[in-house]
């Protein structure tokens, strides 16, 4: 009746699904997840639960995570590595309980999960907890398991996500774990207090960027969607950052429209997914200004040339890119250390979109939960 479809509405705040209204969301959830993390000049995480002297002391470090979160993680892994110059690896919980980790007392163990409370991950930091590791829990539930089991936490401020595939709670784990970076890259002497300074501030852009997107890219994207939604299966190619934005970007699209999807560093491509590569295929790439902005350039040359039907995410003012691209898709220009937080949405837009028109149920698809509490 009219009156239900009142309240459906309101609930979603205006917007024809959840999902869209959590994507809308995202510059509240940075500036959300910042706000009052700048103390005085000072990066301030209080609830760390770890002092300065045993931070300093870490010497490798571990994310664990699944799904989307793990995403996250792949991203982390670049930033902690680039500033802090701490080994980093990120793994699946589901992998990591059930191998033989090398940790110590020195190892810090990172766990990102939305629900904070999904069965893997948890069992996870209970078990390097045992083994004697620090454990940081990124989470947006206030008291969930991960946050109770954890001796730090970070919060994501993203506030309630109904979708089931995650958007706006995945860019408040690629903020936090931004300031987590920051901060033991503080700790260890790799960047001043100044350097950080700017960095934070750059950070907070990343609000207005995401909305630019919004307002500009709209019908960009609804292109792109319509040249690959009778696509059977999609290429994401990225490099470096890129490449874990290609990993989110292929997720969305294969959790809700149900369009098969895979993601490959961009350089790997010669060694398989070139070979799927038809008239009409579509290639999702990150080729936003970076130091391997040429490198993937070129790979999507030998794409184009295969008859490939090429979709870029790419930096306003670049109309090079226009000679290989079918559809660009613009984000503002950002350092690429940031370049996560903006170049994922017009993807999780894309993705989306495809899905409303092949009929999917964006915020339930099939199959899926919105946290897997059990193994
Ligand atoms: C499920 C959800 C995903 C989520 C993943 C990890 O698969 O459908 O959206 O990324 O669990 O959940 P977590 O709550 O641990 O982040």
């Amino acid at each position: 009746t009219h009156i239900d479809w009142d309240i459906d509405m309101a609930e979603k705040g205006g917007y024809p699904d959840f999902m869209l209204k959590e994507i809308h969301e995202q510059p509240r959830v940075v500036r959300d997840t910042l706000v009052g993390r700048m103390v005085g000049g000072e990066l301030d995480i209080d609830e760390l639960g770890l002092t300065y002297e045993e931070l300093n002391l870490i010497d490798r470090v571990y994310v664990i995570a699944c799904g989307t979160s793990y995403h996250a993680g792949l991203i982390a892994k670049n930033l902690i590595e680039m500033w802090a110059r701490i080994p980093c690896e990120v793994e699946a919980a589901s992998e990591f309980r059930y191998r033989n980790p090398i940790i110590t007392p020195s190892t810090l163990v990172v766990a990102v999960s939305q629900s904070g409370e999904t069965a893997d991950t948890l069992a996870a930091i209970r078990d390097a907890r045992i083994k004697g590791a620090k454990v940081f829990g990124i989470t947006n539930v206030v008291g969930s398991p991960v946050a109770r089991e954890s001796d730090g936490v970070i919060y994501t401020k993203a506030n309630k996500e109904i979708a089931v595939a995650s958007t706006k709670s995945f860019i408040g784990q690629v903020v936090s774990l931004t300031l987590l970076s920051l901060l033991l890259a503080q700790v260890k002497g790799k960047l001043t207090t100044g350097q950080v300074r700017m960095l934070f501030r750059e950070l907070g852009d990343t609000a207005e960027q995401i909305q630019w997107i919004f307002d500009t890219q709209a019908e960009a994207v609804h292109e792109a969607a319509l040249a690959c939604k009778d696509a059977h299966s999609a290429l994401f190619v990225g490099r470096g950052m890129g490449a874990a934005i290609a990993h989110e970007g292929a997720l969305k699209l294969k959790e809700i429209s149900y369009l098969h999807a895979e993601a490959y560093a961009a350089g790997e491509m010669k060694h398989g997914p070139i070979a799927l590569i038809d008239p009409g295929f579509p290639v999702i790439a990150v080729t936003t200004k970076s130091p391997t902005y040429d490198k993937t350039v070129s790979n999507l040359k030998e794409c184009e040339a295969r008859g490939a039907k090429i979709i870029v995410v790419a930096t306003e003012g670049d109309e090079d890119i226009k000679q290989i691209a079918d559809h660009v898709i613009y984000i503002p220009p950002v350092r690429d250390a940031f370049c996560p937080i903006t170049a994922t949405v017009p993807l999780q837009l894309l993705a989306r979109e495809v899905a409303i028109m092949r009929d999917c149920d964006v915020d339930q698809p099939r199959n899926l939960a919105k946290s897997v509490t059990v193994e």
